[in-house]
């Protein structure tokens, strides 16, 4: 009988069986996947399991905080945080075309690797959070769970790690219920798609320390009255974004000239297409009121209520 429990106790088993007494690296993102693969790893093999976890400074509020809190103290893994928010802001000064900032955002993440390949050369795995739907939608097909490969995606090409994926025969919601089960806190288990490039995409145009902080705060607003009022499993995704507008507005007896910020929530299946959450106006009011009086350098707070297509999730 297939379930959840004898998956784990199998996949311990395989991954002891072929690491034996070799080392593994799991790069964590703190989303669902890379945390489920490191807490299984971390099951297995305890402290031959070493997580490396890159801090681009594109996160949402006390984000990485919250990561590496979890696994050092939650589960007590080994885990290397490299704090590289400098150096991708400073990668990204002057940018502001969407898909030249995607690339300078990967690139950097391979450039921060490279840097710390000293501290993993020790390492003989990778483990990744590749799911089956991962492989079908890249056409390779392979049953096993380990295997050798080369030019890991997101990886410098000269580091040469055996690759372990052990979710590759699950589908999301199966790997949340893994999670669950490995008792992983339910807002990782339950996270919302957070895209690779972060707030960087959802900072329209030149990203600088000013905006993402308006971004990141205004979001975190969001995140909170979307909670508080219990509709996180309404909506797919919800965030805010900043549009790079300025318009006049009034506040106390001042005439101002600030910020406007988008609120973007969908309701989706895959992401593929999706609708606007039709999100009470209440909640919305209160969301409003908020980031106007909370977040400073911000007088306007708009709502997005177009579908995909024609507009994209993201707005960037
Ligand atoms: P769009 O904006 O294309 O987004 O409707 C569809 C889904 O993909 C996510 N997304 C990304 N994820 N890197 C990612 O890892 C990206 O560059 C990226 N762009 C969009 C988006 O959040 C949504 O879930």
């Amino acid at each position: 009988e297939w379930t959840m429990e004898n998956f784990i106790e199998l996949q311990v088993e395989k991954i002891r069986e072929e690491v034996k007494d070799r080392k593994v690296l799991c790069a964590l993102s703190g989303g669902v996947d890379s945390s489920v693969v490191a807490v299984l790893l971390h099951e297995a093999i305890g402290d031959q399991l070493t997580c490396i976890f890159v801090d681009h400074g594109l996160l949402r509020k006390n984000e990485a905080e919250d990561v590496m809190k979890m696994f050092e103290e939650g589960f007590n893994i080994n885990v290397i945080k490299v704090d590289a928010k400098d150096r991708f802001l400073s990668k990204l000064q002057g940018v502001s075309d969407p898909e030249e900032k995607r690339k300078i955002i990967g690139n950097e993440f391979i450039y921060v690797f490279d840097d710390e390949a000293e501290k993993l050369k020790e390492m003989d795995y990778l483990a990744q959070g590749t799911l089956y739907t991962d492989i079908i939608e890249s056409g390779t097909d392979t049953a096993q769970t380990i295997k050798s490969h080369h030019n890991v995606g997101g990886l410098p090409e000269h580091m040469d790690f055996k690759l372990i994926e052990p979710l590759k025969t699950l589908f999301k919601d199966e790997v949340r219920r893994l999670g669950e089960e490995l008792g992983i806190p339910e807002h990782i288990v339950w996270r919302q798609p957070f895209p690779g490039p972060g707030l960087a995409i959802r900072t329209l145009g030149e990203v600088t320390d000013e905006k993402l902080e308006i971004v990141r705060e205004s979001d975190a607003i969001l995140r909170e009255e979307i909670k508080l009022n219990d509709l996180e499993k309404d909506v797919w995704q919800y965030f805010t974004v900043l549009p790079g507008i300025q318009s006049v507005g009034v506040q106390g007896d001042e005439r101002t000239y600030n910020h406007t910020v988008g609120i973007r929530a969908v309701t989706s299946v895959d992401g593929m297409t999706s609708d606007w959450a039709r999100l009470p106006w209440d909640v919305l009011e209160k969301i409003s009121n908020r980031i106007t009086n909370e977040v400073s350098g911000v007088n306007r707070v708009v709502y997005d209520i177009t579908s995909k297509p024609p507009a994209t999730i993201e707005w960037e």
